[in-house]
């Protein structure tokens, strides 16, 4: 790949990360992903947003080099992750002139993780603006998406919004922009879910900050860069906003096939009342669909056998995720089949506190289900039913 000349003067230099396929140790990433760098030339000082994952760092200084790049006067680092801050050394060692430009919390974090010496850093206060000749940036802080220090860089003018990880995707693509791709809003869905989901109130405040910014590019540092802004904005306000979809989400495990007859029979008894549902098998499962899927659902029904007097290992996996991820579900419940007794609710119960979420009536079955027990999840699906009035069923920013 070569650098990619964005607007006059700014280009991307960053690398493409086709091969990757787990982020943190935790994320699948089936399509890749990319780590973005912008280089902006203004008529008296050059200025990079970001750099690379290290493995990357050739890749990055091939591109600067293909530019003909001799001096960087400041490298903006908008977030302290190693994805966009660890080829900052290299950077430094590469251009001895360049300055870090970010916030004291950043600073202080780059030199805990990357050793990165005092004297290197220019701190910056939250809305000041830096000048590079013709061109003027603008630093926005933006705690908590998805770290404490992390800060957006606006430039004026041009109207480019760089905002690091915040509405990003994991989506590796030689095409550098997108308009309304449904490919990459599904990915930039699943990158939210992920990444930005439990910080959903911050985020909101967020875009209530960048509301008056006259934007009409983002580039984000993962994935492809938005020419119509609207399209991403008017998706994450609709994954930020209290609405929720008619739709159930069913995580199941079944060890023997009676807790994944009581899925089919739930299954069934949702589609007869036009109820869309989504069934995961968590032996097989993509993790990330699974958070994609609880973005806007209105409904959790976590499904599974006992076993070792507890939930199964991979439900309560589950579990554990959904309450880290704290998706805006209303209706919680649990359904599952025991040979002879435990603690399998009680445990699903107490894992899930970051939920705000009215706890339907559960259905535990002893053995395989009966005509009785199918009854109670017809009396499930009724009450789910009940609740789900009035809820509509397609994203109000989807494609
Ligand atoms: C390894 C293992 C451990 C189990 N431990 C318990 C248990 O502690 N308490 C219980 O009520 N049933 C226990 N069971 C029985 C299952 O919960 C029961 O067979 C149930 O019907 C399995 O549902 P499934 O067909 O969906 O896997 C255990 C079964 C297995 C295979
Ligand atoms: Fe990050
Ligand atoms: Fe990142």
């Amino acid at each position: 790949m070569t650098a990619r000349e964005m607007l006059p003067g700014i280009f991307e230099v960053g690398a493409i990360d086709w091969d990757r396929r787990l982020f943190d140790e935790l994320i699948p990433l089936p399509q890749g992903t990319s780590y973005n760098s912008y280089l902006i030339r203004g008529s008296e000082k050059t200025l990079l947003i970001d750099t690379v994952d290290p493995p990357f760092a050739r890749t990055l200084l091939d591109h600067l080099d293909s530019l003909g790049v001799k001096t960087i006067d400041y490298v903006v680092a908008n977030h302290a992750e190693q994805d966009h801050s660890g080829t900052l050394g290299t950077l430094l060692a590469r251009y001895p002139m360049a300055r870090v430009v970010t916030n004291a919390k950043c600073r202080d974090m780059l030199k805990d993780l990357l050793l990165i010496p005092d004297d290197r850093f220019q701190v910056i206060q939250d809305r000041e603006k830096l000048s590079l000749g013709d061109r003027t940036v603008e630093f926005l802080f933006a705690p908590w998406v998805h770290w404490p220090e992390t800060m957006l860089t606006y430039l004026h003018g041009d109207g480019v919004l760089f905002s690091c990880d915040l509405f990003g995707s994991h989506y590796a693509t030689s095409v550098l922009f997108t308009d309304e791709d449904p490919v990459v809003y599904e990915a930039a869905k699943r990158y939210y879910a992920e990444i930005m989901m439990p910080f959903r109130s911050s985020i909101r405040e967020h875009l209530q900050t960048i509301a008056p910014l006259e934007i009409r590019i983002i580039a984000p540092s993962h994935g492809p860069v938005y020419r119509k802004p609207a399209f991403i904005l008017s998706a994450y306000r609709d994954w930020v906003s209290d609405r929720v979809e008619n739709r159930v989400v069913i995580p199941y495990v079944s060890m023997h096939g009676s807790t994944a007859a009581m899925v089919r029979c739930l299954v069934d008894a949702l589609v007869a009342r036009k109820i869309p549902v989504q069934p995961f098998n968590l032996t097989a499962t993509d993790t990330g669909e699974l958070a994609k899927a609880l973005v806007d659902a209105a409904t959790l029904v976590v499904a599974t056998p006992t076993t070792l007097f507890s939930p199964h290992p991979k439900a309560m996996y589950a579990v554990y995720l959904v309450n880290l991820l704290r998706p805006k579900i209303r209706w919680v419940t649990v359904i599952g089949s025991y040979g002879w007794g435990g603690k399998t609710l009680q445990m699903i119960k107490e894992n899930l506190p970051h939920l705000k979420a009215e706890f339907l009536e559960p259905v535990m079955v002893k053995g395989f289900p009966k005509a009785e027990d199918l009854a109670a999840l017809d009396r499930l699906a009724d009450a789910i039913a009940e609740r789900h009035r009035g809820l509509g069923s397609l994203g109000g920013g989807g494609p």
